[in-house]
Formats: C-alpha cells, structure tokens, sequence
C-alpha cells in the first residue's frame, strides 16, 4: 500500500491571507496524524507565500511521522534544511511568478547544480527525492545522481480528460515507474491528485509515496482535516 504524505501548505495560504496565527500548520499535522497520514510534506518556498520558517522549525519537533521538505536548488534553504534536518528533502523547481509548482526539475540540464546539493543533504542523513515529469532523459540523469527517491509530477495525468487522453498520461507514469524501480530508486507521485483520480495512481506497481495537498484542504474545509486525510488513506490503500 503506498504511503500517504499530507503536504499541508495551503493551511499556511489561508493564514497567510491576513498574516496571523490562524489556522496553523502545525495543528493541521497533528490531525493528518491522527488520520492515518505517513508523511507530513511542506515547501519552503523562497518568497514564504505560505509555509514561514517558524513552521518548519516547530514541525521538526512535533512530527512523529516522516517529515518531507520541498524546496528549490538554492543556498538559503539549503542551509536551513541542513540545520533542521527533515527525514527527507524533495528537490523542485520554483519560479516566483507560478501559481504551484508547474513541471519537474529539468535534472538532465541542472545535474552538477544539484549533485553538489544532493551531497550536502545526504552528508547530514537527509533522503533525497527528485520532483520530475515522467520523461526518460530526466529519470536517466537521475539515475545517474543515485538518489534514493524519484517523485514523478502527476499533473499531466490530473489535468487530462478521462478516457484516452488520463490513459495515455496513466501509461507514461506506469513506464517512467518501471525505469525508475529498475535503477533502483523509490517511486513517488504527486500532485494534482484527487479523491476522483487517484487510484488509478496509487496502483502503479511499486509505488511508494503519494503527496496529496490542495484537494485534502479543500475537502477538509467541509468535513475535517482528519476526516479528509482519513478518506483520502483509504482510496490511497484500495487501488483501482
Ligand atoms: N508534490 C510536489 C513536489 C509539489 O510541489 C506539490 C505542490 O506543492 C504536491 C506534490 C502537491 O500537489 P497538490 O497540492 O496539487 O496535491
């Protein structure tokens, strides 16, 4: 059964809409916790829209789970990460100007950038995971890199119509898993996944970790962080 990470940012977007204390990220992952959550995600990002030092700082210490930092390929978070030191780090792309992150690392052109970078992390004990689109060339470089960790952008897949066109993106995730297991490295998928389109997702051979984190706040709006982390457990563990 895949294990579900709760990437809790957008408990940060909506106290970040008035700068105050509420509601906090920090609760929000004790309730994913209790809802059968097996990763708490959360994106540093450079321009702080969201998630704030101070949380990332507190998570560490009251995170009983696996504890994932996204972040871009830049010093200032780097040295952050390697002081708090999360159980695992995804590398991303980030431009100040996109909405959410919009495609994988380009890892086949930014390889020596993001060596240098892995190395830093892992030398602290941090696992590494790379963000990449389902692309042969980019999962080849990562091979390359060794990381322990592919997480393959869903986002295609998410926007696709069902019928040919969910299948033929479906079919693309199902080969990239296949290259990725078969150099040894973890499979991981995320976003854009929701409660309609993630089985399909979830029973991709092999595969290891789901980080799910817009349609569990949004679901969680109406029923509960814990409700919704507890449903979304469910379809995760069923498959299709
Ligand atoms: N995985 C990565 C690497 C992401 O950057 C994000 C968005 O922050 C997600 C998963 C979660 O995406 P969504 O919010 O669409 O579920």
């Amino acid at each position: 059964m895949p294990e579900l990470g709760v990437n809790i940012d957008h408990i940060a977007t909506v106290r970040q809409a008035r700068k105050t204390f509420e509601p906090d990220p920090v609760w929000a992952a004790a309730l994913a916790e209790l809802g059968g959550a097996d990763c708490i995600t959360l994106h540093l990002r450079e321009d702080r829209r969201h998630i704030q030092d101070r949380d990332l700082h507190i998570l560490r210490q009251t995170v009983t789970c696996k504890l994932n930092l996204e972040m871009a390929c830049a010093s200032e978070v780097l040295t952050i990460a390697c002081d708090v030191k999360p159980d695992q780090v995804t590398l991303v792309p980030e431009r100040r100007e996109e909405v959410t992150t919009e495609g994988g690392l380009d890892i086949a052109a930014q390889g020596h950038k993001a060596a240098d970078i892995i190395r830093r992390l892992e030398d602290v004990g941090i696992s590494v995971s790379l963000f990449l689109d389902p692309d042969p060339r980019q999962l080849e470089a990562a091979a390359a890199l060794k990381v322990a960790a592919v997480e393959l952008h869903t986002g295609q897949y998410a926007m696709a119509s069902r019928g040919k066109a969910q299948d033929a993106e479906l079919l693309k995730l199902q080969q990239a898993g296949k290259l990725i297991r078969q150099a040894g490295m973890t499979l991981h998928a995320g976003h854009g996944l929701t409660y309609h389109n993630v089985r399909r997702v979830a029973a991709i051979e092999n595969m290891h970790e789901l980080n799910i984190g817009h349609s569990i706040v949004a679901r969680a709006l109406m029923v509960g962080f814990e409700q919704a982390v507890r449903e979304m457990k469910r379809l995760v563990g069923y498959g299709v």
